[in-house]
């Protein structure tokens, strides 16, 4: 196979049909916020208990295709020693890689934000590849109100991302590109549309601009929604109709699939928008998930640091219901099912 043969094929099985990708790649900070959340103590050990109770619920790699994981977690072994990496290769599911490190303040540009770890880059991605990492995350994050995001928020970090992609295929590692616009904030779902819109294609243009293979990447977007704080929410059929339309616009058929991220919608929610989309039919890519909280909670809560057969059901629920979201099969029957 050729190096884009190998890229080709693994974004097909990132994207593969029934799975989605489990998103566990919160930092160290991020993860302790979560943990304090349910009272959790957050150690490097706790931390692996947790991850690993999810990499080990039974026959996960039914519904997860790839873990993305922290720089901490891809680098530790197991409570028996085996390596976290080859836990994942049992169950059936690709190790994947953040490698931005992090969204910090945009110079001149107060409240907005650029997502930094181009320096470097190189070398690290080589060596997470020789750890066993086959695809790789990068987060632009654009906050949204009537000023923001500004063009040269959206264009530095379209940028950055077309940098981050093209140095991943480099390096034989899939990039998950992902260009998200918050739900926080009172805008309506219209704004939330604009700005995504523009997000897409900046993101495409920088993408094309520095020669990354399409074929080889998965996007991973906001669906297009009302924000947090708006009075009137968009209903999922709005939502799927607005998400679609955009999509259809700006990314193109080349793109093997797109997996959405759930940037603070419940579980329910995020797999009632995604079923629907995925009902329209008729689309030029797969359409899934990489959800983070929607997938994790509440099994993280179950946990609390060591209930581990309840939390991997829970965790499996999550899973199964997302998987039945992205084959267009889910409803509030099967969300009732005894977890
Ligand atoms: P959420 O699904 O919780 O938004 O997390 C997905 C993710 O990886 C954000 O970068």
């Amino acid at each position: 196979m050729t190096d884009s043969d190998t890229l080709i094929a693994t974004a097909k099985a990132m994207v593969a049909p029934g799975k989605g990708i489990l998103a566990a790649d919160e930092s160290i900070k991020t993860c302790t916020k979560r943990f304090a959340e349910f009272g959790i103590e957050s150690t490097e050990t706790s931390r692996r208990d947790y991850r690993e109770m999810m990499f080990r619920a039974p026959g996960v790699g039914e519904y997860v295709s790839g873990a993305i994981l922290y720089d901490e977690t891809i680098r530790q072994n197991a409570a028996d020693g085996s390596r976290i990496v080859d836990v994942l290769k049992d169950a059936g599911v690709l190790p994947g890689i953040k490698v931005d490190t992090g969204a910090k303040p945009l110079a001149g540009a107060p409240g907005e934000t650029i997502t930094e770890g181009l320096d470097g880059l190189r070398d690290r991605l080589a060596e997470y590849r020789e750890i066993g990492a086959r695809f790789t995350k990068w987060r632009a994050v654009l906050s949204v109100s009537d000023e923001m995001p500004s063009r040269y928020c959206i264009e530095t970090n379209a940028h950055a991302l077309g940098r981050y992609a093209a140095l991943a295929q480099e390096a034989g590692l899939v990039p998950i590109v992902e260009p998200e616009v918050l739900m926080i904030g009172n805008h309506d779902v219209q704004r939330c549309r604009a700005v995504t819109e523009q997000a897409l294609q900046t993101t495409f243009e920088q993408m094309s601009a520095q020669r990354v293979l399409l074929e080889g990447i998965v996007l991973k977007p906001n669906m297009v929604i009302s924000g947090s704080d708006c009075p009137r929410q968009a209903t999922s059929d709005e939502i799927a109709e607005l998400t679609l339309s955009t999509l259809r616009e700006f990314v193109p058929p080349e793109v093997p699939g797109i997996a959405f991220l759930s940037g603070g919608q419940t579980g329910e929610e995020a797999c009632t928008n995604l079923d629907a989309m995925v009902r329209r039919g008729g689309l030029p890519w797969e359409l899934t998930y990489s959800f983070g909280r929607a997938l994790q909670y509440p099994s993280l809560e179950i946990w609390g640091g060591s209930n581990v057969a309840e939390a991997q059901a829970a965790l499996l629920h999550r899973a199964r219901m997302s998987s039945l979201a992205r084959s267009g099969r889910y409803s509030a029957g099967e969300e009732r099912a005894a977890v």
